[in-house]
C-alpha cells in the first residue's frame, strides 16, 4: 500500500505535546507518515494549493486539528477551504457547528437531544427578553462565541433586564442569545466520545463563589463515573453536530428530572499530568480511538 501521510496541528501545553508523540509513533506503526506543528496561519494558498513550509496541505491523506476552538479568521478559512478537497478531524462543519452555541442547540434540538431552554432573537427585539424572563423567572446571556464561561451573564429577575438591557443595546452585537436559567447543583459532566465510543467521564464542581463551573471561573475537575443514560446523551449529540471527536458538557435538570447538553466540544482536551495524577487516566484510551479513526480514514481505496 502507498504511504499516508496526514497534517498535525495538536496544542502544546499542558501535556499536549507527549500526547502528540503517542500519537506519532502509533500511527507510524501502521504506515502512516505525520507532519507535525501544522499551523494554517503560516500556510499560503497559492493556485490549487495550500502550502505550509513547502508542503501541499491539499496533497495529505488528512489532517488533523485539534489546537486551538478561538481560531483566527484565516485560520478557519483554510481549515474549510482545505475540508473541500481532503478528510479533516473534525470536518470544517462540525467544527463550525461546536464553535457556535446557538446552532449547535438548535441542531441538538431538533435530533431531539434536550438543552436548555433558549431563545434567539433581533438585537431590535429586547422586549422579546421582557416577555421570556416572565416565563423562566431567571436566565443567562450567552455570547454564542464564547468559552471558559467568559461573557455568561446570569439575570436574576426582570429589575435586572432593565438594567442590563441598555448596556446590551449600546454593544455591537446583532442579536441576544438567552438560555433559561437552570437549577443544578453546580456540577457538571464532562463525556468525551470519539468515533461514537465512550471514552472517559469527568465532572467539575464550581467554586463557592459562582455557578459556572469552568476551570477558568475558579471550577475544580474531580472523579465522576459515567451511566448508561449520560453515554447515550454523548454520543446522540456527538452523532448530531457530525463531530468525529467531542466533549459533551451535561448537566442534569433537578426541575425536569433529566440531563441536559450545554454544548459540545470539538476540542476536549487530554488528560493533563495534574489530572492524570487525581485518576484521570483516559488519555491512552482516547489516543488508540484516535489513532484508529485515522487509519481507517485515509485507508486507501
Ligand atoms: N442555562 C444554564 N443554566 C445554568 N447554568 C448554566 C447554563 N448555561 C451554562 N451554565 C453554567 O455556565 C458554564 C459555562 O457555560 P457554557 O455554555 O458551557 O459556556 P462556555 O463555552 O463558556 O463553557 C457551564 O459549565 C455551567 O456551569
Ligand atoms: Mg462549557
Amino acid at each position: 500500500m502507498a504511504n499516508r501521510k496526514i497534517g498535525m496541528w495538536l496544542y502544546s501545553n499542558s501535556g499536549g505535546d507527549k500526547i502528540a508523540k503517542k500519537i506519532i509513533s502509533k500511527l507510524k506503526e501502521r504506515g502512516i507518515d505525520t507532519l507535525d506543528n501544522v499551523n494554517l496561519r503560516h500556510a499560503i494558498a497559492k493556485n490549487g494549493n495550500i502550502l505550509h513550509e513547502g508542503t501541499k496541505l491539499n496533497k495529505l491523506d488528512l489532517f488533523f486539528s485539534y489546537n486551538a476552538g478561538e481560531q483566527t479568521q484565516y485560520q478557519t478559512y483554510l481549515y474549510q477551504a482545505l475540508n473541500r478537497v481532503i478528510p479533516m478531524i473534525n470536518s470544517y462543519d462540525s467544527f463550525a457547528l461546536t464553535e457556535d452555541k446557538f446552532h449547535t442547540s438548535f441542531v441538538l434540538r431538533n435530533s431531539g437531544v434536550l438543552t436548555a431552554d433558549y431563545k434567539l432573537c433581533h438585537r431590535d427585539d429586547g422586549h422579546q427578553l421582557k416577555k421570556i424572563i416572565k416565563k423562566w423567572d431567571k436566565m443567562v446571556y450567552k455570547p454564542t462565541d464564547g468559552w471558559g464561561g467568559v461573557g455568561l451573564t446570569k439575570i436574576e429577575n426582570e429589575a435586572s433586564l432593565d438594567m442590563l438591557l441598555p448596556f446590551l443595546n449600546q454593544m455591537d452585537l446583532r442579536f441576544f442569545y438567552v438560555e433559561k436559567f437552570i437549577k443544578y447543583d453546580n456540577t457538571d459532566f464532562r463525556v468525551d466520545i470519539v468515533d461514537g465510543e465512550f471514552v472517559s467521564c469527568y465532572g467539575r464542581k464550581a467554586s463557592k463563589t459562582d455557578w459556572r463551573t469552568n476551570v477558568t471561573s475558579g471550577g475544580s475537575v474531580f472523579m465522576r463515573e459515567a451511566n448508561e443514560k449520560l453515554i447515550k446523551v454523548a454520543k446522540k449529540a456527538c452523532k448530531a453536530c457530525g463531530v468525529d471527536i467531542g466533549g459533551v458538557d451535561i448537566i442534569y435538570d433537578e426541575e425536569k428530572e433529566e440531563y441536559v447538553v450545554l454544548e459540545v466540544n470539538g476540542i476536549p482536551a487530554f488528560a493533563t499530568p495534574e489530572q492524570e495524577k487525581i485518576g484521570l487516566n483516559f488519555n491512552d484510551k482516547k489516543i488508540d480511538l484516535i489513532v484508529d479513526l485515522i487509519d481507517r480514514k485515509t485507508k486507501k481505496k
